[in-house]
């Protein structure tokens, strides 16, 4: 379905009753680095409707109220009292202390955006209410397609994400805790682009189109890997770094060096501590 038309119809069951998703309201416990980007990339894709902050956090919270059109309540108690779905996105320290005392009601969908911290962890806290998401998409979606891994399915979370990009849902949760270790590795995505992004400016390319080259190449490999879906991305590799070509050269001293094992090292240490 194109997006206009998920946009124009979108029309979700919930407790067997249809609603707009425009009339859906979205309530956030945790006005932060992640809620910010997820309520930009909801407006971006088209959702209107109200979205009430938690008020900790003022500066996040009037930016988001000024530039979204988001509403900041009286108390986290008065953001669950308002909305259908409630996004739950503290740092994991602090769940204990953001759920103490406050009341749901069973027909609310929680989205828990919190690292590491399973289903069964958050069913342990008994007055959220039965249905429980994971969701883990990274702070990249808000400039535009964005990506929202999702555990388990929820029919109208998936219609509602699908509004500003695509869903994965995963049906195991093991696998879906690996999307955490994916959004980790997004992040140091932005350190090998500096780095090489230094030995350009180095060697005396300015700042500017050094940044510019490093990323727009980077970006040019996703958008070609993107439009080849069916070849392997070693393969890939592989058709450009042929015998006697300097992209070969530089290739085996990066394979010398163990560089692509150092990376498969830190993904799994982040695996291992989820
Ligand atoms: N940032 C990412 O890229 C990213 C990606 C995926 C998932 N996540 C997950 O998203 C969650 C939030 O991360 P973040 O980076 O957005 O952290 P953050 O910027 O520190 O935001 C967390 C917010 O929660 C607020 N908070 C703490 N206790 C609260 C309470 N009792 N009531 C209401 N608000 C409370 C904090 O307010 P104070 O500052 O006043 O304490 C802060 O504004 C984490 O669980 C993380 O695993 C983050």
């Amino acid at each position: 379905m194109a997006k206009d038309e998920i946009i124009l119809t979108l029309a979700c069951i919930k407790g067997g009753i249809i609603m707009a998703s425009d009339n859906l309201v979205l309530g956030v416990l945790g006005t932060g680095h992640f809620a910010s980007y997820i309520i930009k990339a909801l407006r971006n894709g088209g959702y209107q409707g109200r979205i009430i902050l938690s008020p900790r956090n003022r500066q996040y919270a009037e930016n988001l109220r000024d530039q979204q059109g988001c509403e900041i309540a009286a108390s986290n108690q008065a953001v669950v009292g308002g909305a259908d779905i409630v996004v739950l996105s503290v740092r994991p320290d602090f769940l204990g202390d953001v759920l103490e005392g406050l009341s749901f009601s069973d027909d609310q969908v929680v989205l828990s955006a919190l690292a590491g911290v399973s289903l069964t962890q958050l069913r342990a806290h008994s007055n959220l209410p039965q249905q429980i998401i994971r969701i883990m998409p990274s702070s990249f979606i808000e400039a535009g397609d964005a990506v929202f891994p999702m555990h388990p399915a929820h029919e109208l979370i998936e219609l509602l994400f699908a509004q500003a990009g695509s869903v994965v849902v995963f049906e195991q949760e093991a696998d879906f805790e690996r999307s955490v270790v994916m959004a980790c590795a997004y992040g140091w995505v932005y350190e090998l682009m500096g780095s090489m992004t230094d030995w350009f400016t180095e060697q005396g390319w300015s700042d500017e189109v050094a940044r510019d080259m490093v990323v727009r190449h980077v970006r040019g490999a996703t958008t070609f890997a993107l439009a080849n879906p069916q070849q392997r991305l070693s393969d890939i590799a592989d058709s450009i770094a042929l015998e006697g070509t300097f992209t070969k050269l530089g290739l085996d001293e990066l394979k010398q060096q163990d560089a692509f094992t150092t990376w498969r090292r830190a993904l799994q240490k982040v695996e291992d501590e989820l």
